[in-house]
C-alpha cells in the first residue's frame, strides 16, 4: 500500500495504471469504522485498484460544528486500510489554495432541506471537495455510504448534471448489533447517549413495519415514530419521508421508492439515519 500526501504524488502514482487497470475510489474523512470497511470491500470487488482518501474537509463544516474535534487517528486508519487490501491512501494536508478557494460548486435544490436546512453550505463544501478529489484520482467507480443518503443523492446528481465519467455506487448502511447506524461521530456518545441513540433506528423500523402492514399515510407513519422518539426524550431536527431520488416530501406512499429520514442531536453528537419504506398495497386491501 502506498500513501501519498500531495496531489502530484497521487497523479504520478496512478498515471501508469490508468487505461489498463480500473480504479475504485472511497472518499472518507478518516476515523474509519466497519461502515468504511464495507465500502472498501465493495471497491475491491469492483475494480483492480482501490484508492481511499482521508481528508477532513473544512469547507463542509459550519462555524459551530466539530471541525477541530473531528477525530484524526491516521496511523490506525492506515493500518486498517493496509489490512483491507487498499492500494493507495491519499492523505493531503490541504486541497485548497492558501488564500482559500475562490471558485466552488453549489448543490442547489437537493441541498435545501433535511441536513442542508440546518447545515447551510455543508453540501456545497461536499460537492466541491468530491469534485476536486475526482479530478485528482479520476476513478472509474466511487463508493459512498447510504447513511448519508442526501449526500449520495446530491453526488449522483453532480455526476449526472456535470457529465462526469464516473459510476457512483451506494453501499448499504452498516449497523451495530442493536441497530445503531455506524458513524465516526458515535464516539462522541456517553453510555447513556448510546442507549438513547438506538431509538433512532427503532423509530425507523417501526415506520417500516407500519408501511409493510399497508399504511400509506405519511403523517400516521411519522406519528408512530414520534411516539417512540418522545418516549426516549429525543427531539429531532427532522423526521420526514421523501422520494428516494428527488428528495421531495411525500404525503402518501406509492410505487415510487420512498425513504424515511431522521436527524437528532444526542449528547455531543448529531446523528442521522434513514431506511426505505416499502408500502404493501396487498395488506391495505384486506
Ligand atoms: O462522507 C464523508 O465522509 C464526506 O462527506 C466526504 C464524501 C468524504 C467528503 O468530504
Amino acid at each position: 500500500m502506498r500513501v501519498a500526501h500531495t496531489t502530484s504524488e497521487v497523479r504520478r502514482q496512478l498515471k501508469n495504471l490508468r487505461g489498463h487497470k480500473t480504479i475504485a475510489f472511497v472518499p472518507t474523512m478518516g476515523c474509519l469504522h466497519d461502515g468504511h470497511m464495507s465500502l472498501i470491500k465493495e471497491a475491491k470487488a469492483l475494480a483492480d485498484i482501490v484508492v481511499v482518501s482521508i481528508y477532513v474537509n473544512p469547507l463542509q463544516f459550519g462555524p459551530n460544528e466539530d471541525l477541530e474535534q473531528y477525530p484524526r487517528p491516521f496511523e490506525r486508519d492506515a493500518q486498517l486500510c493496509e489490512k483491507a487490501g487498499v492500494d493507495f491512501i491519499f492523505h493531503p494536508t490541504s486541497l485548497y489554495p492558501k488564500s482559500g478557494p475562490k471558485v466552488t460548486l453549489k448543490a442547489t435544490k437537493l441541498s435545501d432541506s433535511l441536513c442542508g436546512a440546518s447545515r447551510p453550505g455543508h453540501f456545497d463544501g461536499v460537492v466541491t471537495v468530491v469534485n476536486i478529489l475526482f479530478n485528482i484520482v479520476r476513478p472509474d467507480f466511487a463508493i459512498f455510504g447510504e447513511k448519508d443518503w442526501q449526500q449520495l443523492a446530491i453526488i449522483r446528481r453532480m455526476v449526472n448534471d456535470l457529465q462526469m465519467p464516473i459510476e457512483i455506487i451506494g453501499a448499504e448502511i452498516k449497523r451495530e448489533s442493536d441497530g445503531l447506524a455506524m458513524s465516526s461521530r458515535n464516539r462522541y456518545l456517553s453510555d447513556a447517549d448510546r442507549l438513547q441513540a438506538v431509538t433512532l433506528s427503532q423509530a425507523l423500523i417501526a415506520m417500516q413495519a407500519l408501511a409493510a402492514s399497508g399504511e400509506r399515510d405519511v403523517e400516521t407513519l411519522k406519528n408512530r415514530a414520534q411516539e417512540i422518539l418522545t418516549s426516549a426524550n429525543i427531539t429531532t431536527q427532522y423526521l420526514d419521508v421523501r422520494n428516494a431520488t428527488s428528495l421531495k416530501s411525500k404525503r402518501k406512499l406509492n410505487n415510487q421508492s420512498s425513504r424515511a429520514f431522521i436527524a437528532a442531536p444526542i449528547g455531543a453528537a448529531r446523528l442521522i439515519d434513514n431506511m426505505p419504506l416499502i408500502y404493501n398495497s396487498q395488506e391495505s386491501t384486506i
